[in-house]
């Protein structure tokens, strides 16, 4: 053979090899999940599942210490969110974070020298959001995390940075045929496909519709298109791999829409991808003015959270093995809400002394706060600031039709939205209360923008 020739049939040995690498090499394991025929077999290739096993051991931990002694708020100069804990549980919650987040770092990654107080560092601020952030998936988002919950090792496992994360992506260049609708720029978290590349910014930031089937038999009225069932598939491929599933696992591929046909995963997914576009909207987009430029995207906009954050392969993070039970501290939201409820519950009943008050409206299906709404809640605001006894209620309404569950949370996510807006103005938590989502009257004549509100109203 010539040294040209072998080095011919070099390449083909390894361009076979590298080709073959691309699919599963036997065994696979498959587990029949649905009625036999209707093919909803998970297929396991038992090598990448052990390797996954390794990776969703849950980190040392200790037990919790009593919630004993004088608390953190009055011990230390600068506690915000964790200022109920003792002194006890809040050092072991500062050893655990550091171990969580910053190992290699230590201490110092969230605090400048030995001024603990100071917020100078912007990791600290970051964290203590981080902090709300962890309480409120646990405490809000059951319905996603259950009482599994999460903690700030689900999504950073030992890293400052989660090893998954999302940032809007830059505009493509035209090609020679014009607009590509974001296709042929195959990208990992999509699984290489062609489909559209950023599948995040439409319906894991912003509130699009994830669809593919019309609405109705014939063409009036059917806004669906192949471009929007594009866009949807490409979501569906990073969230089977997120989760290191088959399109099965969530649904019977005689018919992909249809709810009865699907399996029960396919629901908590559906709260999933409403608790992702909630962490986005109200914590990561909110932080892009605190972090370094270096650690934002290259449209200025913060890394956020999508389904692969927290799973990281695994059907479910750490493979449904739950830190809370010991760390209690982040199962909840405390102080905020079990403090102020009780006494304002009486307050509410009665007539409000203020009787300052704003109707928000919102647009269908999305819980952001539009511009007119943020300038109905500017004299609110100006209200709270002026009497600190002041308190301020909040209240969701929907609208009587669609699916009951849904239009709650969707009021509930409006309400909360409420919330974020009047704690960035610098109201504290506490003077929040939120009440049950309620259905706005029946409109039978179509939609009627009233039933899309939130109430605020302000009390003394
Ligand atoms: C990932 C970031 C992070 C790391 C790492 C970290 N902390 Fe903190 N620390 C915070 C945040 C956030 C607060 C404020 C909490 C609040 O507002 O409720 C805080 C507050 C404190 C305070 C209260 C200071 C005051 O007077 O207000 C002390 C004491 C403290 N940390 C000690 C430590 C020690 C000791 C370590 C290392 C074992 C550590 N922290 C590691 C984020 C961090
Ligand atoms: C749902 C997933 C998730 C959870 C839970 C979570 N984080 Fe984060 N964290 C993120 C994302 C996403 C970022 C943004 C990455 C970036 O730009 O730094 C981030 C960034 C940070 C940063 C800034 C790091 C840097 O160098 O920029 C700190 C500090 C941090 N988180 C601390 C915490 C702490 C402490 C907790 C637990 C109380 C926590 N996180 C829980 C997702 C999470
Ligand atoms: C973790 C569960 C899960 C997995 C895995 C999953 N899906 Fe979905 N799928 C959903 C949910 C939830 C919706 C509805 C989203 C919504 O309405 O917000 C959906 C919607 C769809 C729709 C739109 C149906 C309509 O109403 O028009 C199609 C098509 C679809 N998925 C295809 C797929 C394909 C193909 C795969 C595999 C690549 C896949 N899905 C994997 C949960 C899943
Ligand atoms: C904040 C972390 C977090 C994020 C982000 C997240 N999940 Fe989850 N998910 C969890 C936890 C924790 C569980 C386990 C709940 C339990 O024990 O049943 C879970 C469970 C699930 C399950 C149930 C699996 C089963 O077999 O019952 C599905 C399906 C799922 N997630 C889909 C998604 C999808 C789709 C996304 C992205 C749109 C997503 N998750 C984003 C934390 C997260």
């Amino acid at each position: 053979m010539t040294a040209a020739l072998r080095r011919t049939a070099t390449v083909l040995v390894l361009g076979t090899l590298l080709v073959l690498a691309g699919c599963e090499r036997p065994p696979v394991d498959v587990v029949q999940r649905g009625y036999r025929g209707t093919g909803m077999d998970e297929i396991y290739n038992p090598r990448t599942v052990d390797a996954l096993a390794a990776k969703n051991v849950l980190p040392p931990d200790t037990p919790p210490v009593p919630a004993a002694g004088p608390t953190a708020g009055q011990v230390f100069q600068n506690v915000k969110v964790l200022n109920d804990l003792s002194v006890g549980e809040f050092s072991r919650l500062m050893v655990s974070i550091t171990a969580w987040v910053a190992p290699q770092q230590g201490c110092t990654y969230c605090h400048q020298g030995d001024n603990m107080a100071s917020d100078a560092l912007y990791t600290k601020v970051v964290a203590r959001r981080m902090l709300q952030m962890t309480q409120h998936i646990n405490a809000d988002w059951k319905s996603h995390v259950v009482d599994t919950g999460v903690t700030c090792y689900t999504c950073h496992r030992g890293n400052p940075v989660p090893a998954n994360t999302w940032t809007r992506a830059p505009a493509q260049t035209p090609a020679y045929a014009g607009n590509k609708a974001g296709q042929n720029t195959p990208a990992p978290a999509i699984g290489l496909t062609s489909l559209p590349y950023d599948p995040f910014t439409p319906f894991l930031d912003q509130a699009e519709n994830i669809r593919v089937v019309g609405g109705t038999a014939l063409q009036t009225g059917n806004r669906r298109s192949i471009k929007q069932a594009e866009w949807t598939y490409s979501l569906m491929v990073h969230m089977s791999q997120s989760l290191g599933v088959n399109c099965t696992y969530c649904h019977n591929s005689r018919s992909f829409a249809d709810w009865q046909a699907s399996s029960p995963p396919r629901a908590t997914g559906w709260y999933g991808i409403r608790m992702v576009r909630d962490l986005n909207e109200q914590f990561l987009n909110p932080l892009a003015s605190v972090f370094p430029p270096a650690r934002l995207g290259p449209g200025g906009d913060s890394q956020k959270v999508n389904c692969a954050t927290c799973h990281q392969g695994a059907y479910k993070p750490l493979y449904g093995a739950s830190m809370l039970p010991n760390h209690p501290e982040l199962a909840k939201i405390r102080a905020v809400v079990a403090s102020a409820s009780a006494p304002l519950a009486a307050a509410a009943s009665s007539a409000p002394a203020a009787g300052l008050s704003a109707e928000l409206l919102f647009a269908v299906g999305s819980p952001a706060l539009t511009d007119e709404a943020q300038k109905a809640l500017a004299p609110l605001i100006d209200a709270l600031k002026a009497d600190a006894t002041a308190k301020v209620t909040l209240s969701g309404f929907h609208s009587a039709t669609g699916d009951p569950a849904q239009n709650e949370e969707l009021a509930k996510q409006r309400a909360l939205a409420v919330r974020a807006a009047i704690e960035t103005a610098g109201i504290a938590g506490d003077r929040i209360v939120l009440d049950k989502p309620q259905t706005a009257e029946a409109n039978v004549a179509g939609e009627d923008p009233r039933a899309r509100r939130v109430d605020v109203m302000v009390m003394k």
